[in-house]
């Protein structure tokens, strides 16, 4: 099953994932993750990146199209769970040619729903370890000892994006760019929506119920 999960920014995407990839069997391909890496390591596409990042904005679809190419040519045969991308219908048209060309396709589009003042408070708390990469949250998952993770002790970071005034523009982003996508992948038969609000694992059942039994 290759699976697309979209939602805006703080709807949970990274979160259900971690779920998702065990339930069915996908491997986890964040292009928000791929370039965050690129940036950390300042290679060529993460100094190019960089700019487009800190200020909310998409980076140039040709950058994240190859990013994707990447991954297929190293997973080749493995279902692919998509986390944020495609983030426009131009990068789902060329998400659909790419799985064409390797006979397959997307099977379903699932979107997270969450109302904006929900996203804001979600984005605004979300601290990231900066070895483990895990994903806490002031408020809504607290770590044991404030400031550090509860599995290496890693210093937790607050993203440069998460600040109030690039969220803005990352919401504004996402209705221009992604909100459109649920229609392009209503038309195609593929589009499932379940409620991203609730304790994560009550997300996670509305997800497994919506997208069936694994294969
Ligand atoms: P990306 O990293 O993909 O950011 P995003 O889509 O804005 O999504 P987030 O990572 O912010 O949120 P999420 O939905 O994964 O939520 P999470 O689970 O972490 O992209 C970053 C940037 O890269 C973009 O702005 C763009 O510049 C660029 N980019 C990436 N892909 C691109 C593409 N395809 N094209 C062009 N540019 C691209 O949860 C958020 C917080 O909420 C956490 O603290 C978490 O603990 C908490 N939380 C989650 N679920 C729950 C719950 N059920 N209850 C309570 N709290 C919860």
């Amino acid at each position: 099953m290759n699976l697309v999960l979209f939602g805006p920014p703080g709807a949970g995407k990274g979160t259900q994932s971690q779920f998702l990839i065990d339930t069915y069997n996908l491997v986890h391909v964040s292009t928000g993750d791929l370039l965050r890496v690129a940036v950390k390591e300042k290679t060529s596409l993460g100094l190019e990146a960089k700019k487009f990042m800190d200020a909310g904005d998409l980076v140039p679809d040709a950058v994240v199209i190859g990013l994707i190419k990447e991954v297929m040519k190293k997973e080749k045969g493995r279902g692919l769970l998509l986390d944020g991308f495609p983030r426009n219908v131009a990068q789902a048209e060329a998400l659909d040619r790419l799985l064409d060309g390797e006979k397959v396709q997307v099977d379903r589009a699932a979107f997270l729903e969450v109302d904006p003042q929900l996203l804001k408070a979600r984005l605004v708390g979300r601290r990231v370890c900066s070895k483990c990469g895990t994903v806490y949250n002031v408020e809504m998952k607290k770590p044991r000892l404030s400031g550090f993770c509860d599995l290496d002790g890693g210093i937790l970071e607050h993203r440069k994006d998460d600040q109030a005034e690039v969220i803005e523009n990352r919401l504004e982003v996402y209705e221009k760019n992604t909100a459109p996508l649920k229609a392009y992948y209503k038309k195609a038969n593929k589009f499932v929506a379940v409620s991203g609000v609730g304790e994560p694992l009550e997300v996670f059942g509305r997800l497994t119920e919506a997208l069936g039994e694994p294969q």
